[in-house]
């Protein structure tokens, strides 16, 4: 089948890449030029295991073909997908002003039927805003081309991405038309082998599953981290309760680790645009509140813990902290409202010195950061601790979990560990001497 993905992001690219793995012939249109020659070159301007080798071989192979030209891109494509970000404005509502663009330009472009795809996570209502426009433009151009607006959220990780895509748990397919259904269908069985995973709903519920996918997501994350603050004080450790409630079967082990909160560009996001669309109806979503409310209190909880140990020593101010971890999570070089960055700047602004370490986001935040003079941005785990008066770990890197402690210890001025992730078993920690804390976990 032809397929055109427009937007080279995250899910654009995966998308591109999985399809065209299966022998779709797809075209893959970005407006950013440099992005463009990059991906000709056969490089891959985000990191995300193994997405590069399947681009590079797809490409060569012919399959794949990457373009600044939308009109080139919807030459033969039977689906255009939508990939393209959707920010979130200051008030936490959806900036759906490139969503708008490419509809628009795609009714400017078409000359045969098509079934327009919006992939990108966008509030309900906007297929049938997308559908408006791409008429509007037909109207200006006064011609009639058969098109179908079809919403097909995305439920890929970072890091998990081709494997996601590649193996899904589920394919969502909106729409009310049953040949657009079909189409997809037809091009989403090599993925969704078995039919139930292919689930085809109206186009609002489909948009909506994906918010209510990520809230339910985000609600886990911050129920587990609200009883690790109450287990902290009350003397439980919440990796036992974690295993005692994941047993049953209606709550599962999944996606109840405790931890520095959620980051990266979807849960804050989403869990904001719902807020946002629920007040827009003059609904309000007291959970969804409370969800956001604890997870930025979360995100600063450990460098609260670090200010208040080192407030009997003078205070952070002039100490040195050292930090493992940067990106969001591990296995992406993402840092979007990620906890690192959040506790860095908590940290700095009462002035701690700050020498961190991140084995992908490094060089990243090293220009992010570079207007404050109190980061270091080191390139070894331990040159990051040389001299550091504590170790903050926030991003759960393999390298990270099984480290020298003794060599951590001769080079920290005094062995005091702070873990965001709960990657060490504390008994271990205080044989070795450490003056360890964690989450949710006596110290
Ligand atoms: C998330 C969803 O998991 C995907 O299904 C969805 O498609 C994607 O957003 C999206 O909307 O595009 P992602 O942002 O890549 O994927 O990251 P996750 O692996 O879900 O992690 C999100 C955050 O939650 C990270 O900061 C992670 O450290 C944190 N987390 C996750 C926890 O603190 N505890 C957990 O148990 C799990």
């Amino acid at each position: 089948m032809n397929v055109c993905i427009v937007g080279t992001g995250y899910v654009g690219l995966v998308s591109a890449a999985c399809f065209a793995e299966m022998g779709n012939d797809v075209v893959c249109v970005d407006v950013n030029p440099d992005v463009v020659s990059t991906l000709q070159a056969g490089k891959v301007h985000i990191y995300e295991p193994g997405l590069e080798d399947m681009v590079r071989r797809n490409y060569a192979e012919g399959r794949l073909i990457f373009t600044t030209s939308l009109a080139e891109g919807m030459e033969r494509a039977s689906f255009v997908f939508i990939t393209v970000g959707t920010p979130s404005r200051p008030d936490g509502s959806c900036d759906l002003c490139y969503v708008e663009q490419v509809a628009r330009e795609i009714g400017q472009n078409m000359h045969k039927p098509v079934i327009v795809v919006d992939k990108s996570t966008v509030p309900v209502g906007t297929a049938d805003r997308v559908r408006a426009i791409i008429r509007q433009e037909l109207d200006k151009r006064g011609v009639n081309h058969d098109f179908d607006v079809v919403s097909n959220p995305e439920f890929l990780k970072e890091g998990d991405a081709v494997s996601d895509f590649m193996k899904p748990d589920r394919v969502v397919v909106g729409t009310d038309n049953e040949k657009s259904a079909e189409y997809l269908k037809t091009l989403y069985a090599p993925f969704a082998r078995s039919r139930e995973k292919l689930i085809v709903m109206g186009v609002r519920s489909a948009e909506m599953t994906k918010y209510a996918a990520n809230c339910m997501l985000a609600t886990k994350i911050s129920f587990i981290n609200e009883i690790a603050n109450i287990c902290e004080r009350v003397g439980a450790d919440v990796r036992d309760v974690r295993i005692g409630i994941g047993s049953d079967h209606r709550i599962g082990y999944h996606f109840i680790y405790p931890g520095v909160g959620y980051g990266g560009s979807c849960f804050p996001k989403d869990v904001r645009a719902l807020i946002n669309t629920a007040h827009e109806f003059s609904f309000r979503p007291e959970l969804l509140e409370a969800v956001d409310t604890v997870n930025n209190r979360q995100k600063k909880r450990m460098a609260e813990r670090i200010a208040e140990y080192f407030a009997q020593q003078g205070g952070v101010s002039g100490k040195t902290l050292a930090v493992w971890g940067l990106a969001f999570k591990a296995n992406t070089d993402d840092t979007r409202e990620a906890a690192a960055l959040a506790m860095i700047e908590m940290l700095t602004a009462q002035g701690m010195r700050i020498r961190a370490f991140d084995p992908v986001a490094g060089e990243k935040v090293r220009e992010q950061l570079a207007h404050n003079p109190l980061v270091e941005i080191v390139d070894g785990q331990y040159e990051a601790v040389q001299g550091a008066q504590a170790l903050l770990v926030v991003t759960e890197w393999n390298q990270f979990r099984t480290p020298d402690f003794e060599r951590v210890k001769s080079l920290l001025t005094a062995p005091i560990l702070f873990d965001g992730r709960n990657l060490y078993p504390p008994s271990m920690m205080a044989e070795l001497g450490f003056a360890y804390f964690c989450v949710g976990r006596p110290d």
